[in-house]
């Protein structure tokens, strides 16, 4: 049966290096996989009251709504400061709330940190695997991925090119394949 896993990233720039490598990831998952992007740049800040008074902005309702009925979440990070762009970070706040309804739960997860730097989002991945740990987000240990040098992967279309990381993208998403099945029978 077919899964739909909803697709996050983590960057708001026209030529985010991140945002192309969700685009070939989407083209080399498995055909099983129903890839979807997932907007998040329009989400209003996370700001508890809205929640407490029931005036959650729209934003936050159709984001939930859409997430809550994704079987997966696929998140691309780039690293801002050595941890996770605010953007990110909010869509999983105002996923994880109201107290008791998070969308998360559950979800089997996978993350890839993206880079022009050698060191390739390394703290971004780890810091973003620390959230998920508590909204039980069972994460994909194992293929790990940091795409680093990510100006160099790429040609003048932003297409993808470099032979190495479409390989290992491919291999990825055909793990991610397998743990989105074993996980998620947890779910529920
Ligand atoms: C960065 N950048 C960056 N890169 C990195 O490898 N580690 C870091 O800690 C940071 N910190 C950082 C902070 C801020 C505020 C910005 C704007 C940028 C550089 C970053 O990797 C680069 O701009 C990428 O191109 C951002 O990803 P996208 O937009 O190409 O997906």
């Amino acid at each position: 049966m077919s899964k739909k896993v909803g697709i996050l990233v983590g960057s708001l720039r026209k030529e985010s290096f991140s945002r192309k490598i969700a685009r070939a990831l989407k083209t080399l998952a498995p055909a099983a996989l129903v890839m979807e992007e997932v907007e998040i740049g329009e989400l209003v800040m996370y700001n508890q009251d809205f929640d407490d008074e029931g005036v959650a902005p729209s934003s936050w309702s159709v984001f939930r709504e859409r997430m809550k009925n994704m079987d997966a979440v696929l998140f691309i990070t780039p690293e801002y400061n050595r941890s996770v762009p605010a953007v990110l970070k909010n869509a999983l706040d105002v996923g994880s709330r109201p107290y008791g309804q998070s969308v998360w739960d559950g979800k089997p997860g996978a993350v890839v940190s993206v880079s022009p730097g050698g060191l390739s989002g390394f703290g971004a991945n780890h810091h973003l695997r620390q959230s998920l740990v508590f909204l039980n987000i069972p994460a994909m240990q194992q293929p790990e991925a940091y795409i680093g040098h990510a100006a160099d992967l790429f040609d003048a279309n932003g297409t993808l090119s470099n032979e190495k990381t479409h390989e290992f993208l491919q291999k990825f998403m055909e793990e991610f394949a397998v743990w989105i099945e074993t996980n998620a029978l947890k779910k529920s």
